[in-house]
């Protein structure tokens, strides 16, 4: 099994239950706040870790972060490449809606701290058989793909929250891309979704790209071979991490051996557990769950 390192982000979500996403100019009262451990980083490493994965976090927290390290390596993740820089923890402030959908903003925080020198440091242990997955709410995240690129290992990308200076990261040394259609369509300036994989798989022709496309499920370009599996049916109760179950149940399945439709089929299952439950990190299934539940593709 291929080791994967993941390079990302560690934040306390603050989630407010609201009767619509607040306009602006308005204020609106939320019905709930509740406190969960997030970070699109925490949440696929845990999603790794839960399928079975062999995966070490590197990232960084403020002092008021240690009980995220110590979460993390009770998941049985290798949290020695998690830093303690002089900056806060990063956090969010998420808003849910009734039918379970979200919207995020984040405050980076020591997140965007790392080094140059620490990226070259985490890379140490690993070599060209071994994955590196990042998102985009570190910094550093092209430095480190070029050091992932001169060690021979492959780079899963998932570049949210997209950002137009992604454009100009060294995508070409990317190997998977991950993404849903709002990054799909700002990558490749196309909005339905099969020329988006079109044109990802014109202007990346090395790497393959998986498609997230919420209750439509997910398509995948491999090698010019489009691939396509529904969305599961469930009683949605919150969308957040969604995405970041689907990614790391992917991944982990990759690294295993297993083949890009069993992956899409088991990452897909994870997804839908993980929106029926609440929270980030909370709603993220285990393997045995995944495999128990029975689901039906809408
Ligand atoms: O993808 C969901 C995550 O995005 C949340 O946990 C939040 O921390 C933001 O990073």
């Amino acid at each position: 099994m291929a080791k994967i390192l993941n390079i990302g982000s560690i934040n306390i979500d603050y989630v407010y239950a609201v009767s619509h996403f607040v306009k602006a100019g308005e204020t609106i009262a939320s019905n709930t706040r509740q406190i969960f451990a997030g970070g699109k980083g925490l949440n696929q490493s845990i999603a790794i870790a839960r399928c079975g994965g062999d995966v070490a976090h590197a990232g960084a927290v403020g002092d008021d972060g240690e009980d995220f390290v110590k979460m993390l390596a009770a998941e049985g993740v290798d949290t020695s490449f998690i830093d303690t820089v002089k900056a806060p923890t990063g956090h969010t402030i998420i808003q849910v809606t009734g039918d379970g959908q979200n919207c995020i903003l984040l405050y980076p925080g020591a997140n965007r701290e790392l080094s140059e020198s620490f990226i070259d440091r985490i890379f140490a242990p690993f070599g060209k058989d071994d994955i590196v997955v990042m998102q985009n709410e570190t910094n550093c995240v092209p430095y480190a793909m070029r050091r992932a690129s001169d060690k021979g290992m492959r780079i899963a990308f998932n570049p949210s929250p997209f950002e137009p200076g992604i454009g100009g990261y060294p995508l070409e040394c990317v190997s998977w891309f991950i993404l849903n259609e709002i990054e799909g369509g700002s990558l490749t300036g196309k909005e339905r979704p099969d020329d988006i994989l079109t044109t990802m798989g014109e202007k990346y022709p090395n790497a393959v790209t998986v498609l997230t496309l919420g209750e439509d499920g997910v398509m995948c370009n491999a090698n010019g071979k489009i691939i396509r599996h529904g969305a599961y049916k469930v009683q949605v109760a919150d969308t957040t991490a969604a995405g970041d179950t689907f990614t790391g149940y992917f991944l982990s399945s990759i690294a295993g051996g297993m083949e890009i439709e069993e992956s899409l089929m088991l990452a897909s299952k994870a997804a839908a557990v993980s929106v029926s439950r609440k929270g980030a990190a909370a709603s993220i299934p285990s393997i045995n769950e995944v495999r128990s539940a029975h689901l039906v593709e809408g």
